[in-house]
């Protein structure tokens, strides 16, 4: 029989149960002591084994709350006007480099440029990308945001190549002009345009139709459509029961992949039927990849769809914000639209054709430092998320295998040390100045440098090139939201006036 016994009852244990529990707490207290000391001991001797003279330490900081650690601080600085406000008042605490609790992890925050430049640069061996359960379910295995060493590079290779090719570039520039002269020819004086939604149009139609070669029409509705209840669960519960968000998600991301597998089968009997090496240039993502014999058809259907998660809403908010902040300083917006009429100008004398191509986009300078310095400033992408493979020492900084490192992007493009007056917008900072020695990071760098890079400028270029140049405008009040994307509260309305032609 099992005697059970409350507390109550312990002053009635006799002397010896009483000298034997005592035994057993004091065995406790000590086997406890003995295995911090140890764990202590370990990681001493694993930081002095990184190398190094002064033994790399743990960086300071706090881990919060048990379980939600600093997370609710952390997200209530996010929605608030200045998000890096979390990270500033622990700078001052513990220096650039600190050790938090966010986002159910243990997790090493850098604000250094230097120290966030190796983490960027390490390969799969040291750091792999880290993202949220429910993002991870919804991007599959094999997404090119998530796989890993010979495989990553070679998908990325192909995919960075092709968005470089100026086969590729004259075919964007073309589409791009005629998409956005054909939404602009609709635009009536006086009437409210919200930027936002119009960008957002528009470039999800380049992108679909540099992905996987669809022109506007039924398909491209039905990827819209689906997109959108998509990455209604990118941020959602990972709870993937029928009826949760998740798993809606879910269920459209595979309509969206039958459609691109029958892309797929289409375009590879084609392939096979055509002689004609013309035929065989790659015109969309989807070529390139089948090109490439060892790349299976679920894998390049499943990242087509993927492929979309980083180009569709980044560049919107790109050309929504530039517009912003140039509606908001006159002068900037005045330099700009010059410049861009002096080259229309330029061409039409001499007989060339007003459609710009990719070079013409690049000659303008100014407009390239106002998108670099909208980048700078907007942070669309605040930072990225590593987690350490192996025990890692970078500039003296111990990160424990296992343990995320949260590269914030945002803190260091407004870095006063780096950036004079960080918070205003000023695109003459960029005259001359070399963005490879201030820290700019707006597309990631390393072996997972974004390769929509070029994309995405010409994209802003195209559109800020026939706004200014076709019309003018006075923008109505709105606000930045940061989090958990960036976005503008109200869409961005502006109120737009044709200019008479000269
Ligand atoms: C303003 C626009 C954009 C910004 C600010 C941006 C930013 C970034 C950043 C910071 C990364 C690095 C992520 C990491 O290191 O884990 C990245 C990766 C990536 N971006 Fe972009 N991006 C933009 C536009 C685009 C476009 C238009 C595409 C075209 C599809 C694109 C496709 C990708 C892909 C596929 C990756 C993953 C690369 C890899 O992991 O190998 N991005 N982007």
């Amino acid at each position: 029989m099992v005697m059970r016994r409350s507390s109550s009852d312990l002053k009635f244990l006799s002397e010896m149960e009483k000298s034997l529990l005592s035994l057993f707490m004091t065995c406790m207290a000590l086997f406890i002591i003995l295995l911090t000391l140890s764990r202590r001991l370990k990681l001493k001797k694993r930081k002095i084994s990184a190398g190094g003279v002064r033994p790399a330490q743990l960086p300071r900081g706090s881990l919060g709350w048990p379980f939600i650690g600093e997370t609710l601080e952390f997200i209530s600085c996010a929605y608030s006007p200045r998000p890096e406000s979390f990270m500033d008042k622990r700078r001052l605490l513990y220096g650039k480099v600190f050790k938090s609790h966010i986002f159910g992890s243990p997790t090493i925050v850098s604000t250094d440029a230097e120290v966030s430049r190796v983490v960027l640069q390490s390969d799969a061996k040291a750091f792999v990308p880290s993202y949220p359960k429910s993002l991870t379910e919804l991007m599959g295995k094999s997404s090119i945001l998530l796989i890993n060493g010979g495989l990553h590079r070679r998908v990325h290779g192909l995919i960075g190549a092709f968005f470089k090719s100026p086969l590729l570039k004259s075919q964007i520039t073309t589409d791009m002009h005629k998409y956005v002269k054909d939404l602009m020819s609709g635009w009536q004086d006086n009437q409210l345009i919200f930027i936002q939604d119009e960008t957002k149009h528009i470039v999800f139609h380049i992108l679909v139709r540099v992905l996987i070669g669809l022109e506007p029409g039924e398909e491209m509705q039905f990827l819209k459509h689906n997109f959108q209840e998509f990455i209604a669960g990118l941020m959602s519960l990972p709870v993937k029961l029928p009826g949760s968000r998740l798993y809606k998600s879910l269920q459209a991301k595979k309509k969206m992949v039958m459609l691109v597998e029958k892309i797929i089968k289409e375009k590879r009997k084609n392939m096979n039927n055509s002689s004609d090496d013309d035929q065989k240039a790659p015109r969309d993502v989807i070529d390139v990849l089948l090109n490439d014999n060892s790349l299976k058809d679920d894998l390049i259907s499943d990242n087509m769809i993927d492929l979309m998660i980083p180009g569709e809403d980044s560049v919107p908010i790109l050309v929504t914000l530039a517009i912003k902040y140039l509606s908001d300083c006159p002068l900037a917006l005045h330099q700009l639209e010059n410049e861009n009429i002096q080259l229309k100008e330029k061409k039409s004398k001499q007989g060339e054709s007003t459609t710009l191509n990719w070079t013409d986009y690049l000659s303008l300078q100014f407009t390239q430092d106002v998108i670099t310095e909208t980048l700078r400033l907007g942070n669309i992408i605040s930072g990225i998320l590593r987690m350490a493979m192996k025990d890692m020492e970078i500039k003296g900084h111990f990160i424990p295998k296992g343990w995320c490192v949260f590269t914030y992007f945002r803190s260091v493009h407004l870095d006063e040390t780096l950036y004079e007056d960080p918070h205003q917008f000023n695109p003459w900072r960029w005259k001359d100045k070399d963005m490879n020695s201030c820290g700019f990071t707006a597309f990631g760098g390393g072996q997972r440098l974004c390769p929509g890079l070029d994309l995405a400028r010409l994209e802003a270029s195209i559109f800020l090139h026939h706004l200014v140049t076709n019309f003018t405008w006075v923008a109505e009040e709105d606000q930045v939201v940061n989090f958990p994307t960036v976005r503008m509260k109200r869409r961005m309305p502006i109120r737009v006036k044709r200019k008479v032609a000269t």
